[in-house]
C-alpha cells in the first residue's frame, strides 16, 4: 500500500484521527507501555513536533525510557503511522491523521510556560480569542462565597490546548470538574476550528453551579457544537457512580484551601478509569513552603505522579489572594492511585469559611469603591449590582485587582 493511498483512505480529520487512536492505544498494549496509551500518544505527538528525530531525543521529550520509545515506535511503524526511514518520522497517512493537533501550541517550543509568557494568546488563535472575549464578557458573575474567579481569555485557550495536545476528548473523554472558566466553550471553538468538533461529544462538565451550566449549554448550543454532558453536582458528595471511574483525563481549578485540593482531586481521581493512563490538569497556587508541601503530600497520598509543572500559566482577573497567577501541574496516575475521600464530606472547604473575605469594586461610571463580602452592606456583587452604586445609580463594576486594593 503507498503512503499516497493512505492519505486517500483518510477522507476527513475525524475519521483520520480515530484511525490513529486505534493504531496508538494497539501500540501501547503491544508495547507494553506502563504510562498506557497515553506514553504512546506522547511518543506521536513528540515525534509530529519534532521529526525526522531520533529516538533518544524523543525519549528525553516525553520522560520515557529509550528501549521503550523504540518499542513504541516499532509498533507505530507495523501500523502505518511511522515510516520505515530512519530517523524516527511519520508517514504521509501519519501526519495528516495528526496534522490538526500539531497546529495547537499551548505552551513555547521551549516547553517553559508561565512567567512572561502566560497572557500571550496562542498563536494563530487570536480571532477565537476575540469571540471567546465576547461570550467571557457575558459570563454569570463569580460568586466568590464558592472560589470562583474567572481566569482570562488567554488561559482559557491554553488550557484547552494543553488538554487536547494531551489527547483529551480525541483519544479519551474529559471530566471539567468545575468550568466557571467556560474551558468547555474555549475547547468547543478550538476542536472546530482545527476540524475534530465532534470532539466536544466527549466532554462532562460537572458544576454545583446551575447558572454556570446553563451558560454553557447557551453558548456550545450557539456555536453548533455536539451536546457536551452536563452534570449539576456538588462534589462534597461522591461523584453519581455514571461519573466514577469513566475518564481519561480529568481538569480541575479547585477551592483556593487546601481542603479544596484535597477534595477535588479525591473526586477527580474518582472519575479516572483505573489504570496508569489517566491525566489529571490540577491548577492551584501553593504561595507558601507549607501550603506547597502540603499540596505535595495529598497528591503522593493519592497516587498522583507530578508529570509536569507549569508555574504562572493560570492567570485570573482580579483574583486577590492567588495574586493574579496560579500553578498548572500536569499530574499522571499510577498503579497506586486512589482518592483520599471516598464518601461523603463537611468540613470546610472555601476561603471564607476560614476567614472572612472581601473584595473591592470601582463603580464604572464614578469610580467610587465599595467593598462587597459576608460582613459588608453587600455579600456579593450579584447584590451590589441590583442595588446600584450609592454615589451614582450606576449597575457596572470593575473587581480590583490586589496590587490596587
Ligand atoms: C472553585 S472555583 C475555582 C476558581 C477558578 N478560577 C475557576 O474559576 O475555575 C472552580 C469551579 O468549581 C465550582 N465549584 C465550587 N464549589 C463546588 C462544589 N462544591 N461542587 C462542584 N463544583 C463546585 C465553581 O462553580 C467553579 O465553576
Amino acid at each position: 500500500m503507498t503512503f499516497e493511498r493512505d492519505a486517500e483512505d483518510a477522507p476527513d480529520a475525524q475519521a483520520g484521527h480515530a484511525w490513529l487512536e486505534t493504531a496508538v492505544a494497539e501500540s501501547a498494549v503491544a508495547a507494553e507501555v506502563r504510562e498506557g496509551a497515553s506514553g504512546a500518544w506522547a511518543v506521536v505527538t513528540s515525534v509530529g513536533r519534532h521529526e525526522p528525530v531520533a529516538v533518544r531525543a524523543v525519549s528525553r521529550d516525553t520522560g520515557l525510557p529509550v528501549p521503550v520509545v523504540a518499542a513504541v515506535c516499532g509498533e507505530l511503524r507495523a501500523r502505518g503511522v511511522l515510516a520505515r526511514e530512519r530517523p524516527v518520522q511519520l508517514t504521509p497517512r501519519g501526519r495528516a491523521a495528526i496534522a490538526p493537533l500539531m497546529r495547537l501550541r499551548a505552551l513555547p517550543a521551549s516547553g517553559a510556560a508561565g512567567g512572561a509568557s502566560a497572557h500571550l494568546v496562542p498563536p494563530g488563535l487570536e480571532a477565537l480569542a476575540e469571540q471567546l472575549e465576547q461570550v467571557a464578557a457575558a459570563v454569570p458573575d463569580a460568586d466568590v462565597r464558592i472560589d470562583q474567579t474567572h481566569c482570562t481569555v488567554a488561559t482559557k485557550l491554553r488550557r484547552a490546548l494543553l488538554l487536547l495536545e494531551a489527547g483529551a476528548l480525541t483519544r479519551a473523554p474529559l471530566l471539567l470538574l468545575g468550568d466557571d472558566d467556560l474551558v468547555s466553550v474555549a475547547l468547543a471553538l478550538v476542536t472546530r476550528h482545527v476540524g475534530l468538533p465532534e470532539a466536544m461529544a466527549q466532554a462532562t462538565v460537572l458544576d454545583v453551579d446551575e447558572r454556570v451550566l446553563g451558560f454553557i449549554e447557551r453558548e456550545l448550543t450557539a456555536l453548533g457544537a455536539p451536546a457536551a454532558e452536563l452534570v449539576r453536582h456538588d462534589v462534597r458528595a461522591p461523584l453519581p457512580s455514571a461519573l466514577a471511574g469513566r475518564f481519561g483525563h480529568v481538569a480541575t481549578d479547585p477551592p483556593y484551601t487546601l481542603a479544596g485540593a484535597r477534595l477535588f482531586t479525591a473526586r477527580a481521581v474518582s472519575a479516572l478509569r483505573p489504570g496508569a493512563d489517566g491525566r489529571l490538569l490540577l491548577s492551584f497556587a501553593a504561595k507558601d513552603p507549607d501550603t506547597a508541601l502540603a499540596l505535595d503530600r495529598l497528591l503522593v497520598e493519592q497516587g498522583l505522579s507530578t508529570r509536569a509543572l507549569h508555574r504562572g500559566f493560570n492567570e485570573y482577573v482580579g483574583a486577590g489572594i492567588l495574586g493574579g497567577v496560579s500553578d498548572l501541574r500536569e499530574l499522571g496516575a499510577t498503579a497506586d492511585t486512589k482518592p483520599a475521600i471516598a464518601g461523603a464530606y463537611e468540613g470546610d472547604l472555601y476561603t471564607g469559611e476560614s476567614a472572612p473575605r472581601t473584595r473591592r469594586y470601582r463603580c464604572m461610571a464614578c469610580d467610587a469603591v465599595h467593598v462587597v463580602g459576608s460582613d459588608e452592606a453587600w455579600e456579593t456583587i450579584q447584590e451590589l449590582k441590583a442595588a446600584g452604586c450609592p454615589a451614582c445609580g450606576e449597575t457596572r463594576f470593575q473587581p480590583l485587582a490586589r496590587a490596587e486594593r
